[in-house]
């Protein structure tokens, strides 16, 4: 296991080289499509861990990139860059990127517009489900919860600028990033909403609602909501225009 993610690193270090912007900057004036494909061949390197054009599954690790906010991109990372989020391989990739560059990247996996992966079974009793949508479409106000779909879309396909999609993540990267909001692992620009809601849930509806959220899926086309109106629940620093 340790050879494969040092395996996994030394091939993202080798094509990191790839990645940096072309130096004289022929494609600028060449056709919008020459861009995308160039782009689409320096982000081979993200392939092989977010799957074809980002579009990871819901099983395993690895989020999917695709059609995701550009602004909710861009802010990731910049956070992996800048350590407000801390992962090996993501920091080491984005360590020497600009922040134009970076918002290049953001723009193209967020212009791609890939079918879901099927729903899948969740395996939850019927309790847990009714606790999981609960959660998602109501929130539990007594408990100061707002729903999960008024800041994340009615469909939990994310809502412009920068609120993610959160349908199909994988269980395990759903609850590796609720963790990483308690133990301080991973934040987000203050006032962080994320990092209070989740102090505010127990390990239980953690495991139930990333359970749920994985299993489900969307139809091709379903697009992040447009924001701004109305205004997120509580404040959010990474999440308002
Ligand atoms: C060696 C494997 C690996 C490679 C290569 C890799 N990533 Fe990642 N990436 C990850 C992992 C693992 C995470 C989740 C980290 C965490 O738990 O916070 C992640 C997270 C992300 C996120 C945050 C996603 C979200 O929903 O919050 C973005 C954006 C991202 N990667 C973009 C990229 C881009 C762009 C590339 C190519 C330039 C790339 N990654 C290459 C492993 C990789
Ligand atoms: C008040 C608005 C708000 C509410 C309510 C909210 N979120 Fe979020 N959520 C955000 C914002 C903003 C982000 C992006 C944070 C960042 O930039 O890192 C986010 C990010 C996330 C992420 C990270 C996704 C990824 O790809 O890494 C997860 C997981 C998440 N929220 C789960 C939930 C769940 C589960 C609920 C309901 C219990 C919920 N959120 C309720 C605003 C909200």
């Amino acid at each position: 296991m340790k050879l494969f993610i040092k395996l996994l690193l030394t091939t993202s270090v080798a094509a990191f080289t790839s990645l940096a912007p072309a130096q004289s900057n022929l494609a600028a004036s060449a056709a919008t499509v020459t861009v995308h494909n160039t782009m689409a061949q320096r982000m081979q390197a993200c392939v092989m861990c977010h799957g074809k054009e980002g579009r990871a599954t819901n099983a395993g690790y690895f989020p999917r990139i695709a059609g995701k906010p550009e602004g909710y991109l861009f802010n990731q990372l910049k956070n992996f860059r800048e350590g407000r989020r801390r992962n090996p391989a993501m920091g080491h990739l984005t360590q020497f990127m600009s922040d134009d560059y970076l918002r290049d990247i953001a723009r193209y996996f967020s212009s791609l517009d890939l079918p879901y992966p099927p729903a899948t079974a969740h395996g939850l009793s019927a309790r847990q489900q009714r606790a999981a949508e609960e959660l998602v479409f109501k929130g539990l106000p007594d408990r100061q919860i707002p729903a999960c779909a008024s800041c994340h879309g009615r469909s939990m396909a994310g809502r412009l600028p920068a609120v993610p999609g959160l349908v199909t993540l994988p269980a395990d990267y759903l609850m590796a990033q609720l963790g990483a909001w308690r133990t301080g692992l991973r934040a987000a620009a203050a006032p962080d909403c994320m990092a209070d809601i989740t102090q505010r849930l127990t390990d239980e509806e953690v495991s139930v609602v990333a359970r749920w959220l994985s299993a489900q899926s969307l139809p091709t086309g379903v697009k992040p909501e447009v924001g701004g109106s109305p205004p997120l629940m509580a404040l959010c620093g990474s999440g308002n225009p």
